[in-house]
């Protein structure tokens, strides 16, 4: 039995001792070939110091420099990143609590804070470090992601991703117009084909109703659903119909002319329905689907973020389990589904929108561009809301 013992703790001191070489030959490697700086440990970056209005956002050259010390991790150059709802929301201190538990502990500070905190979740970039083992990706090459809401952001000098989520940035647009699509891309991607089952085979002549299309999700969904081939019915502003119907939207209804439930009660039943704006919507929104053909009704607007805001972990999560099973449980009476859609990042589904953006199947829809001087205006012109596309900072020359 000792003998038995004694092997196992050789072969144990034997595994850590190689684990503790290959992390140290990594590590030299990194060094080695490092294209950031050495003493590179401070970097230009808009941060806060806590929640607030505007006026929280602080320019600084003192960031600190994203700490590399997982191995599967790349560090990127950021040359554009994008706004979204979600920053000026985060700036506000929204889904605090969610965050928290999934920040990154090499984000938190020694106060075990989480300040100062860098928004910004789009990116389009160069790599500058990454493994040696990484097959996909070396120093130099073009890259674009969506950041977790949990890490810190994109309006930033730098950028640390795990290599994992980055995928290759579509050659025919600029930096700019990248940084327009890995959130908005991969929250519509998560909704309508994870959430709701759509897909380039089964998605032809499916009537599919996006409600609120000018936006950033709304105009990156009917591009997709129409490269796919179904059907698209929008709602938006009368002023916004010229621009949806450019990008392909087959029926538009203005919602500022009354009440909007009307006019779309008169038409033929949806197969699928995103929603991009909540509110009263639910009140009349599933009554519009197909019922008993699995029609689905996904709402990006959920509680779950204020829930356990408003009642901490344990009971917000609760109360989203019991709102949600209720949900869906009335909703299934009445023979349609009804689901909560997130932002998820994807890399497989970067990789196809890439492909997509690069056959010319989507295309970037670029609201405003700001300077990176310009952070404060950009939060300040997204806060206005009617957005007409993305809004988009230029972080570094293109
Ligand atoms: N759950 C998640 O993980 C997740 C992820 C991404 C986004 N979201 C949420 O989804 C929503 C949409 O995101 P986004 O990036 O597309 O926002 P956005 O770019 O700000 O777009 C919102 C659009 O809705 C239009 N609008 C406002 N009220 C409307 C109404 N009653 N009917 C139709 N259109 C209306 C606005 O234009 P006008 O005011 O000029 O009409 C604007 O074009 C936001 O609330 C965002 O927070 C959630």
């Amino acid at each position: 039995m000792s003998t038995v013992r004694h092997f196992m703790n050789k072969r144990c001191v034997f595994h850590l001792s190689k684990v503790k070489t290959t992390l140290l030959w990594m590590d030299k490697q990194r060094r080695l070939f490092s294209t950031t700086k050495a003493s590179n440990t401070v970097m230009s970056a808009w941060v806060i110091d806590r929640y607030g209005s505007n006026d929280v956002l602080r320019y600084t050259r003192n960031a600190s420099f994203p700490d590399y010390r997982y191995p599967l991790t790349g560090i990127i150059k950021v040359v554009a990143a994008g706004l979204n709802p979600i920053d000026i929301s985060m700036r506000g201190g929204y889904g605090v609590s969610s965050m928290s538990m999934q920040r990154d502990p090499l984000n938190i500070n020694q106060r075990g804070s989480e300040f100062p905190l860098i928004l910004g979740r789009d990116f389009s970039g160069i790599i500058m470090e990454c493994p040696l083992s990484n097959p996909d990706f070396k120093v130099g090459d073009e890259v674009w992601a969506a950041v977790s809401p949990y890490k810190q952001g994109s309006l930033a000098e730098f950028v640390m991703m795990a290599m994992v989520e980055l995928s290759p940035k579509p050659k025919s647009i600029s930096h700019a117009e990248a940084a327009s699509i890995p959130f908005v891309g991969c929250t519509a991607w998560r909704a309508l084909v994870e959430t709701g089952g759509l897909n380039e085979f089964n998605s032809a002549n499916k009537r599919i109703l996006i409600i609120g299309g000018s936006g950033g999700v709304g105009t990156f969904a009917i591009q997709l659903m129409k490269a796919w081939g179904a059907h698209v019915t929008v709602t938006c502003s009368q002023n916004a119909e010229r621009f949806l119907r450019d990008l392909g939207a087959d029926h538009v209804v203005d919602y500022t002319a009354g009440p909007v439930e009307e006019p779309l009660r008169d038409l033929e039943k949806f197969d699928l329905i995103l929603d991009n704006i909540g509110g009263d919507t639910e009140r009349w929104a599933l009554g519009l689907l197909k019922p008993w053909k699995g029609a689905k009704y996904i709402t990006l607007i959920s509680p779950f973020f204020e829930n356990t805001d408003q009642l901490g972990i344990p009971d917000g999560m609760l109360q989203n389990f019991a709102t949600v099973f209720y949900k869906v449980v009335k909703h299934l009476a009445n023979g349609v589904h009804y689901r909560w859609g997130f932002f998820q990042s994807d890399r497989i589904a970067l990789d196809i929108i890439g492909d997509m953006v690069d056959a010319g199947e989507i295309r970037p829809v670029v609201d405003e561009t700001f300077s990176f001087s310009q952070v404060p205006q950009a939060f300040e012109k997204l806060e206005k809301g009617h957005a007409r596309g993305k809004t988009v900072v230029q972080v570094s020359e293109d």
